[in-house]
Protein backbone atom coordinates (compact mmCIF):
# COMPACT_ATOMS: atom_id res chain seq x y z
CA UNK A 1 0.00 0.00 0.00
CA UNK A 2 0.88 3.56 -0.44
CA UNK A 3 2.01 5.52 2.68
CA UNK A 4 -0.19 8.37 2.82
CA UNK A 5 0.33 11.54 4.58
CA UNK A 6 -1.68 9.94 8.08
CA UNK A 7 0.57 7.10 7.98
CA UNK A 8 3.61 8.79 7.63
CA UNK A 9 3.81 10.15 11.10
CA UNK A 10 2.52 7.45 12.92
CA UNK A 11 3.49 7.36 16.31
CA UNK A 12 4.82 4.60 18.40
CA UNK A 13 5.87 4.19 22.14
CA UNK A 14 8.82 2.13 22.47
CA UNK A 15 10.48 0.93 25.79
CA UNK A 16 13.78 -0.33 26.65
CA UNK A 17 15.03 -3.56 28.72
CA UNK A 18 14.52 -2.48 31.80
CA UNK A 19 18.19 -1.71 33.83
CA UNK A 20 18.49 -3.05 37.50
CA UNK A 21 18.62 -0.33 39.80
CA UNK A 22 16.93 2.84 38.12
CA UNK A 23 13.97 4.05 39.61
CA UNK A 24 12.85 7.24 37.08
CA UNK A 25 10.17 6.40 34.38
CA UNK A 26 10.31 7.24 30.92
CA UNK A 27 7.77 7.42 28.24
CA UNK A 28 9.53 7.62 24.68
CA UNK A 29 7.49 8.20 21.48
CA UNK A 30 8.54 8.92 18.24
CA UNK A 31 6.72 10.61 14.83
CA UNK A 32 8.51 10.73 11.47
CA UNK A 33 11.21 9.51 9.76
CA UNK A 34 13.20 6.29 10.26
CA UNK A 35 15.92 8.78 11.64
CA UNK A 36 13.60 9.86 14.69
CA UNK A 37 13.00 6.35 15.49
CA UNK A 38 17.02 5.93 15.54
CA UNK A 39 17.51 9.06 17.28
CA UNK A 40 15.34 8.00 20.46
CA UNK A 41 17.16 4.71 20.39
CA UNK A 42 20.06 6.83 21.32
CA UNK A 43 18.32 8.98 23.77
CA UNK A 44 16.99 5.63 25.28
CA UNK A 45 20.34 4.57 25.69
CA UNK A 46 21.80 8.13 26.89
CA UNK A 47 18.69 8.06 29.58
CA UNK A 48 19.01 4.73 30.68
CA UNK A 49 22.61 5.90 32.27
CA UNK A 50 20.94 8.61 33.83
CA UNK A 51 18.21 5.86 36.14
CA UNK A 52 15.57 6.14 33.81
CA UNK A 53 13.81 2.73 32.45
CA UNK A 54 11.28 3.13 29.83
CA UNK A 55 7.26 2.19 30.52
CA UNK A 56 4.76 2.17 27.80
CA UNK A 57 1.89 3.58 30.24
CA UNK A 58 2.51 7.37 30.10
CA UNK A 59 -0.10 7.60 33.23
CA UNK A 60 3.24 6.05 35.22
CA UNK A 61 5.98 8.52 33.70
CA UNK A 62 7.82 10.98 35.18
CA UNK A 63 9.43 12.16 31.96
CA UNK A 64 7.66 12.30 28.92
CA UNK A 65 9.67 12.83 25.33
CA UNK A 66 8.28 13.57 22.19
CA UNK A 67 10.75 13.28 19.25
CA UNK A 68 8.73 14.96 16.77
CA UNK A 69 8.77 15.78 12.76
CA UNK A 70 8.28 18.97 10.98
CA UNK A 71 8.10 17.85 7.32
CA UNK A 72 4.65 18.68 6.72
CA UNK A 73 2.13 20.68 8.67
CA UNK A 74 -0.36 17.62 9.05
CA UNK A 75 2.67 16.02 11.33
CA UNK A 76 3.35 18.75 13.42
CA UNK A 77 -0.46 18.73 14.80
CA UNK A 78 -0.13 15.50 15.26
CA UNK A 79 2.33 16.36 18.18
CA UNK A 80 0.07 19.29 18.86
CA UNK A 81 -2.51 17.00 19.51
CA UNK A 82 -0.25 14.46 21.61
CA UNK A 83 0.29 17.30 23.91
CA UNK A 84 -3.11 18.06 24.54
CA UNK A 85 -3.25 14.11 26.01
CA UNK A 86 -0.06 14.62 27.81
CA UNK A 87 -1.71 17.85 29.34
CA UNK A 88 -4.97 15.83 30.57
CA UNK A 89 -2.31 12.91 32.37
CA UNK A 90 -0.52 15.58 33.63
CA UNK A 91 -3.92 16.96 35.52
CA UNK A 92 -3.47 13.75 37.38
CA UNK A 93 0.16 13.03 37.75
CA UNK A 94 1.60 17.21 38.00
CA UNK A 95 4.96 15.65 38.72
CA UNK A 96 5.72 14.13 35.30
CA UNK A 97 7.46 16.37 33.28
CA UNK A 98 7.70 17.09 29.54
CA UNK A 99 10.30 17.24 26.59
CA UNK A 100 9.91 17.88 23.14
CA UNK A 101 12.58 16.52 21.08
CA UNK A 102 13.70 16.60 17.07
CA UNK A 103 12.69 19.03 14.09
CA UNK A 104 9.57 20.81 15.47
CA UNK A 105 12.27 21.52 18.70
CA UNK A 106 14.49 22.33 16.26
CA UNK A 107 12.32 24.72 14.01
CA UNK A 108 9.97 26.34 17.26
CA UNK A 109 13.11 26.88 20.18
CA UNK A 110 11.74 28.16 23.00
CA UNK A 111 8.82 30.08 21.43
CA UNK A 112 7.29 26.15 22.22
CA UNK A 113 7.31 27.11 26.12
CA UNK A 114 5.21 29.79 25.26
CA UNK A 115 3.17 28.15 22.99
CA UNK A 116 2.41 25.25 24.51
CA UNK A 117 2.31 25.61 28.55
CA UNK A 118 2.93 22.41 29.62
CA UNK A 119 5.91 22.08 27.79
CA UNK A 120 9.43 21.84 30.33
CA UNK A 121 12.18 20.52 27.87
CA UNK A 122 12.82 21.36 24.09
CA UNK A 123 16.10 19.62 22.98
CA UNK A 124 16.92 19.43 19.31
CA UNK A 125 18.23 17.07 16.98
CA UNK A 126 21.77 17.59 17.74
CA UNK A 127 21.76 18.05 21.54
CA UNK A 128 20.76 15.05 22.76
CA UNK A 129 23.90 14.24 24.66
CA UNK A 130 23.16 17.26 26.90
CA UNK A 131 19.91 15.61 28.26
CA UNK A 132 21.19 14.55 31.92
CA UNK A 133 21.85 18.30 32.28
CA UNK A 134 18.77 19.99 30.99
CA UNK A 135 16.81 17.11 33.09
CA UNK A 136 18.65 18.66 35.96
CA UNK A 137 17.56 22.10 35.61
CA UNK A 138 13.95 20.59 34.56
CA UNK A 139 14.14 18.77 38.18
CA UNK A 140 15.01 22.02 40.12
CA UNK A 141 12.03 23.53 38.40
CA UNK A 142 13.42 25.48 35.40
CA UNK A 143 12.55 25.02 31.46
CA UNK A 144 15.23 23.99 29.78
CA UNK A 145 16.37 24.53 25.77
CA UNK A 146 19.51 23.39 24.14
CA UNK A 147 18.37 23.56 20.22
CA UNK A 148 22.31 23.63 19.16
CA UNK A 149 23.24 22.17 16.07
CA UNK A 150 26.48 20.60 15.31
CA UNK A 151 28.99 20.83 12.82
CA UNK A 152 30.50 17.63 14.18
CA UNK A 153 27.96 15.46 16.41
CA UNK A 154 27.11 12.14 14.86
CA UNK A 155 26.27 10.09 18.42
CA UNK A 156 28.88 7.50 16.99
CA UNK A 157 30.17 6.75 20.38
CA UNK A 158 27.07 6.20 21.74
CA UNK A 159 25.52 2.55 21.39
CA UNK A 160 21.63 2.54 20.83
CA UNK A 161 19.52 0.55 22.98
CA UNK A 162 17.25 -1.04 20.59
CA UNK A 163 13.62 -0.09 21.18
CA UNK A 164 10.46 -2.58 20.92
CA UNK A 165 12.98 -4.11 18.01
CA UNK A 166 12.34 -7.76 16.46
CA UNK A 167 15.22 -8.38 17.00
CA UNK A 168 16.05 -9.19 12.92
CA UNK A 169 16.25 -5.77 10.97
CA UNK A 170 17.59 -2.92 12.08
CA UNK A 171 18.83 0.74 11.53
CA UNK A 172 22.34 2.06 11.60
CA UNK A 173 22.84 5.88 10.63
CA UNK A 174 25.76 6.90 8.67
CA UNK A 175 25.17 10.61 8.18
CA UNK A 176 23.15 13.18 10.08
CA UNK A 177 22.01 16.68 8.59
CA UNK A 178 21.29 17.70 4.71
CA UNK A 179 23.23 19.95 2.61
CA UNK A 180 20.59 19.69 -0.35
CA UNK A 181 18.46 22.52 0.30
CA UNK A 182 15.78 21.35 -1.86
CA UNK A 183 13.20 24.75 -1.80
CA UNK A 184 10.43 22.74 0.18
CA UNK A 185 12.22 21.05 2.78
CA UNK A 186 12.64 21.97 6.57
CA UNK A 187 15.63 19.71 7.26
CA UNK A 188 18.09 21.24 6.32
CA UNK A 189 17.06 24.11 8.76
CA UNK A 190 16.08 21.67 11.47
CA UNK A 191 18.97 18.65 11.24
CA UNK A 192 21.75 21.25 10.14
CA UNK A 193 24.64 20.99 8.03
CA UNK A 194 25.42 17.13 6.57
CA UNK A 195 28.56 15.55 8.57
CA UNK A 196 28.87 11.97 8.24
CA UNK A 197 29.95 9.33 10.72
CA UNK A 198 33.35 7.33 11.18
CA UNK A 199 33.29 4.53 9.26
CA UNK A 200 35.52 2.42 12.61
CA UNK A 201 31.89 3.36 14.85
CA UNK A 202 29.55 2.51 11.75
CA UNK A 203 31.60 -1.24 11.54
CA UNK A 204 31.38 -1.57 15.51
CA UNK A 205 27.25 -1.10 15.62
CA UNK A 206 27.30 -3.45 13.02
CA UNK A 207 29.45 -6.29 14.64
CA UNK A 208 27.16 -5.37 18.20
CA UNK A 209 24.54 -6.50 16.18
CA UNK A 210 25.31 -9.90 14.42
CA UNK A 211 26.56 -10.38 17.77
CA UNK A 212 23.03 -10.45 18.69
CA UNK A 213 22.08 -12.03 15.76
CA UNK A 214 20.39 -9.37 13.71
CA UNK A 215 20.09 -10.43 9.88
CA UNK A 216 19.54 -7.59 8.25
CA UNK A 217 20.60 -3.65 8.40
CA UNK A 218 20.00 -0.18 6.50
CA UNK A 219 22.37 2.14 6.31
CA UNK A 220 20.05 5.69 7.23
CA UNK A 221 20.90 9.21 6.27
CA UNK A 222 18.80 11.77 4.45
CA UNK A 223 20.88 11.67 1.33
CA UNK A 224 22.90 8.57 1.64
CA UNK A 225 24.90 8.45 -1.45
CA UNK A 226 26.82 12.16 -0.26
CA UNK A 227 28.21 10.10 3.01
CA UNK A 228 31.61 10.99 2.89
CA UNK A 229 34.21 10.40 5.87
CA UNK A 230 37.56 12.23 5.68
CA UNK A 231 38.62 12.74 9.67
CA UNK A 232 35.35 14.29 10.80
CA UNK A 233 33.85 17.77 10.02
CA UNK A 234 30.85 19.18 7.79
CA UNK A 235 31.13 17.72 4.03
CA UNK A 236 30.80 21.33 2.43
CA UNK A 237 34.18 21.93 4.36
CA UNK A 238 36.02 18.57 2.28
CA UNK A 239 37.66 21.34 0.03
CA UNK A 240 39.85 22.30 3.17
CA UNK A 241 40.99 19.20 3.81
CA UNK A 242 44.85 17.87 3.64
CA UNK A 243 45.57 16.04 0.86
CA UNK A 244 46.29 12.92 2.79
CA UNK A 245 42.61 13.54 4.46
CA UNK A 246 41.43 13.91 0.80
CA UNK A 247 43.08 10.61 -0.73
CA UNK A 248 42.06 8.73 2.40
CA UNK A 249 38.60 9.42 2.86
CA UNK A 250 35.76 6.96 2.47
CA UNK A 251 32.80 7.78 0.21
CA UNK A 252 29.39 5.76 -0.26
CA UNK A 253 30.40 3.13 -2.58
CA UNK A 254 33.53 2.17 -0.61
CA UNK A 255 31.45 2.12 2.60
CA UNK A 256 28.96 -0.17 0.96
CA UNK A 257 31.18 -2.05 -0.07
CA UNK A 258 33.20 -2.47 3.01
CA UNK A 259 30.35 -3.17 4.88
CA UNK A 260 29.27 -5.86 2.27
CA UNK A 261 32.27 -8.10 2.40
CA UNK A 262 32.91 -7.70 6.08
CA UNK A 263 29.26 -9.39 6.35
CA UNK A 264 28.65 -11.27 3.67
CA UNK A 265 25.60 -12.93 5.78
CA UNK A 266 24.02 -9.32 6.60
CA UNK A 267 21.28 -8.48 4.20
CA UNK A 268 22.06 -4.85 3.36
CA UNK A 269 20.08 -2.00 2.76
CA UNK A 270 20.65 1.86 2.34
CA UNK A 271 17.60 4.90 2.36
CA UNK A 272 17.56 7.44 1.62
CA UNK A 273 19.25 8.08 -2.14
CA UNK A 274 18.91 11.71 -3.59
CA UNK A 275 19.71 10.69 -7.94
CA UNK A 276 22.20 13.71 -8.24
CA UNK A 277 24.24 11.91 -5.87
CA UNK A 278 23.70 8.43 -6.88
CA UNK A 279 27.05 7.65 -8.97
CA UNK A 280 27.63 4.77 -10.96
CA UNK A 281 30.05 3.14 -8.68
CA UNK A 282 27.35 3.15 -6.15
CA UNK A 283 25.49 0.69 -8.62
CA UNK A 284 28.32 -1.03 -9.01
CA UNK A 285 29.04 -2.04 -5.35
CA UNK A 286 24.99 -3.31 -5.45
CA UNK A 287 25.66 -5.49 -8.45
CA UNK A 288 28.40 -7.10 -7.39
CA UNK A 289 27.47 -8.20 -3.66
CA UNK A 290 24.61 -10.51 -3.59
CA UNK A 291 24.02 -9.55 -0.26
CA UNK A 292 23.11 -5.88 -0.62
CA UNK A 293 19.24 -5.47 -1.68
CA UNK A 294 17.78 -4.74 -4.52
CA UNK A 295 16.22 -2.26 -3.51
CA UNK A 296 16.86 1.89 -4.18
CA UNK A 297 14.24 4.28 -2.77
CA UNK A 298 14.84 7.52 -5.36
CA UNK A 299 12.72 10.21 -4.74
CA UNK A 300 11.83 12.21 -7.75
CA UNK A 301 9.57 14.89 -6.44
CA UNK A 302 8.02 15.95 -9.85
CA UNK A 303 8.50 14.56 -13.34
CA UNK A 304 8.32 18.36 -14.81
CA UNK A 305 12.06 20.18 -15.41
CA UNK A 306 10.47 23.27 -14.72
CA UNK A 307 9.65 22.32 -10.99
CA UNK A 308 12.37 20.43 -10.35
CA UNK A 309 14.39 23.33 -10.99
CA UNK A 310 11.89 25.31 -9.06
CA UNK A 311 12.59 22.59 -6.31
CA UNK A 312 16.35 23.50 -6.51
CA UNK A 313 16.63 19.11 -7.29
CA UNK A 314 19.96 19.68 -9.22
CA UNK A 315 19.03 17.00 -11.89
CA UNK A 316 16.74 17.33 -14.91
CA UNK A 317 14.24 14.47 -16.23
CA UNK A 318 16.35 13.00 -18.35
CA UNK A 319 19.31 12.47 -16.12
CA UNK A 320 16.90 10.48 -13.89
CA UNK A 321 16.02 8.67 -17.25
CA UNK A 322 19.21 7.56 -17.67
CA UNK A 323 19.95 6.94 -14.36
CA UNK A 324 17.02 4.31 -13.98
CA UNK A 325 18.58 2.94 -17.80
CA UNK A 326 21.79 2.11 -15.68
CA UNK A 327 20.20 1.05 -12.45
CA UNK A 328 18.51 -1.64 -14.50
CA UNK A 329 21.07 -2.58 -16.66
CA UNK A 330 23.16 -3.40 -14.13
CA UNK A 331 21.16 -4.91 -11.41
CA UNK A 332 17.97 -6.23 -13.91
CA UNK A 333 15.44 -7.14 -11.02
CA UNK A 334 16.42 -3.93 -9.04
CA UNK A 335 13.02 -2.59 -7.34
CA UNK A 336 12.78 1.38 -6.88
CA UNK A 337 10.49 3.96 -4.89
CA UNK A 338 9.88 7.01 -5.31
CA UNK A 339 8.47 9.73 -3.22
CA UNK A 340 6.40 12.38 -5.17
CA UNK A 341 5.09 15.83 -4.35
CA UNK A 342 1.73 16.93 -5.70
CA UNK A 343 0.73 20.84 -5.76
CA UNK A 344 4.22 22.63 -5.51
CA UNK A 345 3.61 26.48 -6.33
CA UNK A 346 3.15 27.24 -10.19
CA UNK A 347 2.51 23.44 -11.01
CA UNK A 348 0.45 23.18 -13.97
CA UNK A 349 -1.40 20.69 -15.43
CA UNK A 350 0.98 19.70 -17.87
CA UNK A 351 3.60 19.80 -15.29
CA UNK A 352 1.24 17.06 -13.43
CA UNK A 353 1.28 15.15 -16.57
CA UNK A 354 5.00 14.92 -17.06
CA UNK A 355 5.05 13.31 -13.18
CA UNK A 356 2.72 10.87 -14.52
CA UNK A 357 4.38 10.38 -17.78
CA UNK A 358 7.71 9.91 -15.71
CA UNK A 359 6.07 7.12 -13.67
CA UNK A 360 5.14 5.39 -17.02
CA UNK A 361 8.47 5.00 -17.98
CA UNK A 362 10.00 4.48 -14.75
CA UNK A 363 7.06 2.30 -13.17
CA UNK A 364 7.52 2.59 -9.55
CA UNK A 365 7.34 -0.46 -7.55
CA UNK A 366 5.93 1.26 -4.47
CA UNK A 367 5.85 5.52 -3.60
CA UNK A 368 5.32 7.90 -0.77
CA UNK A 369 3.17 10.45 -2.19
CA UNK A 370 2.22 13.97 -0.74
CA UNK A 371 0.40 17.18 -1.72
CA UNK A 372 2.88 19.85 -0.62
CA UNK A 373 2.40 21.82 2.55
CA UNK A 374 4.64 25.15 2.97
CA UNK A 375 6.99 24.87 6.16
CA UNK A 376 8.08 28.05 7.21
CA UNK A 377 11.69 29.39 6.57
CA UNK A 378 12.06 27.25 3.50
CA UNK A 379 13.13 28.96 0.14
CA UNK A 380 9.21 28.20 -1.22
CA UNK A 381 8.16 29.23 1.95
CA UNK A 382 9.14 32.57 1.90
CA UNK A 383 9.73 33.07 -1.66
CA UNK A 384 6.48 31.01 -3.41
CA UNK A 385 3.10 31.85 -3.47
CA UNK A 386 1.38 28.22 -2.00
CA UNK A 387 -1.01 28.84 -5.32
CA UNK A 388 -2.48 25.78 -6.01
CA UNK A 389 -5.57 25.09 -4.87
CA UNK A 390 -6.26 22.36 -2.00
CA UNK A 391 -8.83 20.77 -4.13
CA UNK A 392 -6.36 20.43 -7.38
CA UNK A 393 -3.63 19.04 -4.80
CA UNK A 394 -5.88 16.23 -3.82
CA UNK A 395 -6.99 15.52 -7.01
CA UNK A 396 -3.42 15.33 -8.51
CA UNK A 397 -2.43 13.44 -5.82
CA UNK A 398 -5.35 10.50 -6.09
CA UNK A 399 -4.22 9.98 -10.08
CA UNK A 400 -0.84 9.49 -8.85
CA UNK A 401 -1.48 7.02 -5.94
CA UNK A 402 -3.91 5.42 -8.84
CA UNK A 403 -1.29 5.27 -11.24
CA UNK A 404 1.14 3.51 -8.57
CA UNK A 405 -1.24 0.96 -6.94
CA UNK A 406 -1.48 0.30 -10.70
CA UNK A 407 2.29 -0.42 -11.31
CA UNK A 408 2.62 -2.09 -7.75
CA UNK A 409 -0.13 -4.72 -8.75
CA UNK A 410 1.02 -5.39 -11.87
CA UNK A 411 4.58 -6.03 -10.21
CA UNK A 412 3.15 -8.31 -7.73
CA UNK A 413 1.14 -10.26 -10.09
CA UNK A 414 4.16 -10.72 -12.11
CA UNK A 415 5.50 -12.66 -9.39
CA UNK A 416 3.06 -15.34 -9.04
CA UNK A 417 5.06 -18.49 -9.87
CA UNK A 418 8.10 -17.10 -8.68
CA UNK A 419 10.08 -18.37 -5.77
CA UNK A 420 11.85 -15.75 -3.63
CA UNK A 421 13.75 -15.58 -0.72
CA UNK A 422 11.87 -14.06 2.26
CA UNK A 423 13.76 -12.93 5.74
CA UNK A 424 10.97 -13.91 8.53
CA UNK A 425 10.60 -10.56 10.34
CA UNK A 426 7.16 -11.41 12.55
CA UNK A 427 3.71 -13.24 12.47
CA UNK A 428 1.56 -11.89 9.79
CA UNK A 429 -1.17 -9.23 11.12
CA UNK A 430 -3.91 -10.82 9.58
CA UNK A 431 -3.30 -14.41 10.75
CA UNK A 432 -1.29 -16.03 13.74
CA UNK A 433 -0.66 -19.12 11.42
CA UNK A 434 2.04 -17.42 9.01
CA UNK A 435 4.95 -15.59 8.87
CA UNK A 436 5.74 -12.14 7.02
CA UNK A 437 8.81 -10.82 5.82
CA UNK A 438 10.20 -9.39 3.09
CA UNK A 439 12.26 -10.10 -0.12
CA UNK A 440 15.39 -8.30 -1.49
CA UNK A 441 13.25 -6.19 -3.42
CA UNK A 442 11.39 -5.04 -0.56
CA UNK A 443 7.93 -6.80 -0.69
CA UNK A 444 5.87 -8.16 1.48
CA UNK A 445 5.37 -11.91 2.00
CA UNK A 446 3.21 -14.12 3.81
CA UNK A 447 3.10 -17.67 4.13
CA UNK A 448 2.40 -20.69 6.23
CA UNK A 449 4.56 -21.28 9.63
CA UNK A 450 5.17 -24.45 9.58
CA UNK A 451 8.58 -25.16 11.63
CA UNK A 452 10.36 -21.79 10.64
CA UNK A 453 10.86 -18.95 12.90
CA UNK A 454 11.59 -15.12 13.04
CA UNK A 455 14.95 -14.21 11.65
CA UNK A 456 15.27 -17.19 9.40
CA UNK A 457 15.68 -16.89 5.55
CA UNK A 458 13.33 -19.14 3.67
CA UNK A 459 12.62 -19.98 -0.20
CA UNK A 460 8.64 -19.43 -0.79
CA UNK A 461 6.77 -19.82 -4.09
CA UNK A 462 4.55 -17.21 -4.81
CA UNK A 463 1.33 -18.66 -4.97
CA UNK A 464 -1.27 -15.31 -5.03
CA UNK A 465 -1.31 -11.51 -4.44
CA UNK A 466 -3.06 -8.41 -2.47
CA UNK A 467 -2.40 -5.24 -3.57
CA UNK A 468 0.45 -4.88 -0.71
CA UNK A 469 1.63 -8.30 -0.33
CA UNK A 470 2.12 -11.37 -1.95
CA UNK A 471 0.65 -14.91 -0.85
CA UNK A 472 2.74 -17.40 -0.49
CA UNK A 473 4.37 -21.20 0.73
CA UNK A 474 8.21 -22.36 1.67
CA UNK A 475 9.12 -24.57 -0.62
CA UNK A 476 12.75 -24.92 0.74
CA UNK A 477 15.55 -23.83 3.62
CA UNK A 478 18.56 -22.29 3.06
CA UNK A 479 21.32 -23.46 5.60
CA UNK A 480 23.67 -21.42 4.47
CA UNK A 481 21.98 -18.56 6.29
N1 LIG B 1 16.13 12.89 1.77
C1 LIG B 1 15.08 12.66 2.69
C2 LIG B 1 13.83 13.32 2.36
C3 LIG B 1 13.20 13.65 3.61
S1 LIG B 1 11.63 14.17 3.49
C4 LIG B 1 14.90 11.24 3.05
O1 LIG B 1 15.79 10.65 3.53
O2 LIG B 1 13.82 10.66 2.92
C5 LIG B 1 10.76 12.79 2.80
C6 LIG B 1 9.85 13.22 1.72
O3 LIG B 1 8.87 14.10 2.21
C7 LIG B 1 10.52 14.00 0.59
O4 LIG B 1 11.19 13.18 -0.31
C8 LIG B 1 9.37 14.71 -0.02
O5 LIG B 1 8.73 13.92 -1.01
C9 LIG B 1 8.40 14.90 1.16
N2 LIG B 1 8.37 16.30 1.59
C10 LIG B 1 9.37 17.03 2.10
N3 LIG B 1 8.98 18.28 2.33
C11 LIG B 1 7.69 18.36 1.96
C12 LIG B 1 6.72 19.41 1.95
N4 LIG B 1 7.02 20.64 2.32
N5 LIG B 1 5.48 19.11 1.52
C13 LIG B 1 5.17 17.87 1.10
N6 LIG B 1 6.03 16.85 1.09
C14 LIG B 1 7.29 17.09 1.51
FE1 LIG C 1 15.09 17.53 2.25
FE2 LIG C 1 16.08 17.55 -0.17
FE3 LIG C 1 17.66 17.02 1.90
S1 LIG C 1 14.16 16.60 0.44
S2 LIG C 1 16.30 16.09 3.41
S3 LIG C 1 16.64 18.94 1.48
S4 LIG C 1 17.68 15.99 -0.09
Amino acid sequence: MEKTIDESVQGQALTLDQKEGNNRKLFIESYGCQMNFSDSEIVASILAKEGFNTTQNLEDADLVLVNTCSIREKAELTVRKRLEKYNAVKKINPKMKVGVLGCMAERLKSQFLEEEKIVDLVVGPDAYKDLPNLIEEVDAGRNAVNVILSKEETYGDISPVRLQSNGVSAFVSITRGCDNMCTFCVVPFTRGRERSRDPQSILQEIDDLVAKDFKEITLLGQNVDSYLWYGGGLKKDFDKASDFQKATATNFAKLLDLVAIKYPKLRLRFTTSNPQDMTMDVIEVMAKHPNICNYIHLPIQSGSNRILKEMNRLHTREEYFTLIDNIKKLIPDCAISQDIITGFPTETEDDHQDTLSLMEYVKYDYGFMFAYSERPGTLAGRKMEDDVPEATKKRRLSEIIAVQRKHSEAIHKSYIGKTIEILIEKESKKSDAHWSGRNSQNIVAVFPKENYKIGDFVMVQVNDCTSATLIAEAIDYSENN
